[in-house]
């Protein structure tokens, strides 16, 4: 996903448009990945009926929300760091509540409430729809936890409030969970086995997206190309489904294709694909359908196959190799990017050789790298020595962002003196008279902003780049428009 937001910049506070017959203020921001923001967008939605407008000002808040992110050690950190800042608020604010949501709230349970006694409310990713319950106890004082993890929850039912929105991109989750298994990942701990949503609400909510003026989706799950919709229940148990549920079963592929094909003019995306699960059917709707983004986030995690058998991968690096060449046979100018651990227990220089030319082979346009951290819990934590010294997973995470740099610059060169179709989101970071927007390939574009707005789909010719940011001059709009 373009997607781990980096856990030590973003916390990010939301802003939505108010009820105004309710009377009580909610604060809520996310740290992590799409998906927790997505599930903030949930989260606001169901307090709203409950009397709840959002406020970007924490100190006139009723209820703190944090919903947070387990995936590394300085990802918990950053959240206990927020945490010690709402201390300072409370004494101004003394009846302000806080309440943990995520991943942390679901790995930690009570104990959260022992450890930081800030909190009162302590929330799972499957337990949502229990909030007005919950904070009915923490309004008469006493603390409320539920980290009931889910066989069915898809919050297929509501309708998200779209927080900080730029009007024109929006997220749309269609899996929840993970039933993988990657040895060093706390994720199928904290959300649970992967169970999809009814394709028809899908459909529905991606409708009425476009009925608002939004251009682009990104189908969101850990897993998504896993996807299976047979009438509810966990993707586990599809083996026990009857034969009219298994002939009728709508396949990532046909979600695709759904998506795809109820708004022609939308731009589509998902994150993320896991190699093991991403088939050639998808492979081909993809490049049968202009509208679906010519962009994979396509994890590997090592090159070493003898680390990614540790990892539990269910992948060689042959088996990837494959499929990178089958992406580029079927849709020749598909973006590729990748997460990337270094460090990982027992990994040699031999083995981050193997990251480093499996780099090299598939050439990624972007990346998420990071150093391995061990994670209470997981298989590796329980199985493996961390024996990797700090110094040398930094020397060799520095490496692989050193050779992403290099090949994200050789990207984008490629698109120079090319013609891109961009879709404008909002004005520039670094210039008030200049729009950015992306291509189809994910890449950001920024150019003069003329006369065109926001949410144009624009054709940009490229005259200068950077290895993150293409630069050019809007030609003319796009017949996508
Ligand atoms: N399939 C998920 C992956 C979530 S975790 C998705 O939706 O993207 C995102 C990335 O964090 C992983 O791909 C992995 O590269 C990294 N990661 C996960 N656990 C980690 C750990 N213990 N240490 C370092 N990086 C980790
Ligand atoms: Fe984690 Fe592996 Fe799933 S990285 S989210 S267990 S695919």
């Amino acid at each position: 996903m373009e997607k781990i937001i980096d856990e030590n910049k973003q916390g990010t506070s939301l802003k939505l448009t108010a009820k105004p017959e309710n009377n009580k203020k909610l604060f809520i921001e996310s740290y992590g990945c799409q998906m927790n923001f997505s599930d903030s967008e949930i989260v606001a939605s169901i307090l709203q009926n409950e009397g709840f407008n959002t406020t970007s000002h924490i100190e006139e808040a009723d209820l703190v929300l944090v919903n947070t992110c387990s995936i590394r050690d300085k990802a918990e950190q950053t959240v206990r760091n927020r945490l010690k800042k709402y201390n300072a608020v409370k004494r101004q604010n003394p009846t302000m509540k806080v309440g943990v949501l995520g991943c942390m709230a679901e790995r930690l349970k009570s104990k959260f409430l022992e450890e930081e006694k800030i909190v009162d409310l302590v929330v799972g990713p499957d337990a949502y729809k229990d909030l007005p319950h919950l904070i009915a106890e923490v309004e008469d004082g006493r603390n409320a936890v539920n980290v009931i993890l889910s066989k069915e929850e898809t919050y297929a039912d509501v309708a998200p409030v779209r927080l900080n929105s730029n009007g024109v991109t929006a997220f749309v989750s269609i899996t929840r969970g993970c039933d993988n298994m990657c040895t060093f990942c706390v994720v199928p701990f904290t959300r649970g086995r992967e169970r999809s949503r009814d394709p028809q609400s899908i459909v529905d909510e991606i409708n009425d997206l476009w009925k608002k003026g939004y251009k682009e989706v990104t189908l969101l799950g850990q897993n998504v190309d896993s996807y299976l919709w047979y009438g509810g229940g966990l993707k586990k148990d599809f083996e026990k489904a009857s034969d009219l549920q298994k002939a009728t079963a709508t396949d990532f592929a046909g979600l695709l294709k759904l998506c795809a094909t109820a708004q022609p003019k939308m731009r589509f995306r998902f994150s993320t694909s896991n190699p093991q699960d991403m088939s050639l059917d998808v492979i081909k709707t993809m490049a049968k359908h202009e509208n679906i983004c010519n962009y994979i986030h396509l994890p590997v995690q090592s090159g070493s196959n003898r680390i990614l058998k540790a990892m539990n991968r269910q992948h060689t690096r042959e088996d990837y190799f494959e499929l990178i060449d089958n992406i580029k046979q079927f849709i020749p100018d598909c973006a590729i990017s990748h997460d990337m651990i270094s460090g990982f227990p027992t990994e040699t220089e031999e083995d981050h050789k193997d990251t480093l030319s499996l780099m090299n082979y598939v050439k990624y346009s972007f990346g998420y790298m990071f150093a391995y951290s061990e994670r209470p819990g997981t298989l590796a934590e329980r199985k493996l020595e961390d024996d990797i010294p700090e110094e040398t997973k930094k020397r060799r995470l520095q490496e692989v962002v050193a050779l992403q740099q290099q090949h994200s610059l050789e990207r984008s060169q490629e698109f120079l003196g090319q013609t891109v179709e961009v879709l404008i989101e909002k004005t520039s970071k670094k210039s008030n008279a200049e729009w950015a927007g992306r291509t189809p390939q994910n890449t950001m574009v920024v150019f003069p902003k003329e006369h065109y707005a926001v949410g144009d789909f624009v054709l940009v010719k490229i005259d200068d780049c950077t290895s993150a940011t293409l630069k050019g001059k809007a030609i003319e709009y796009s017949k996508n428009n």
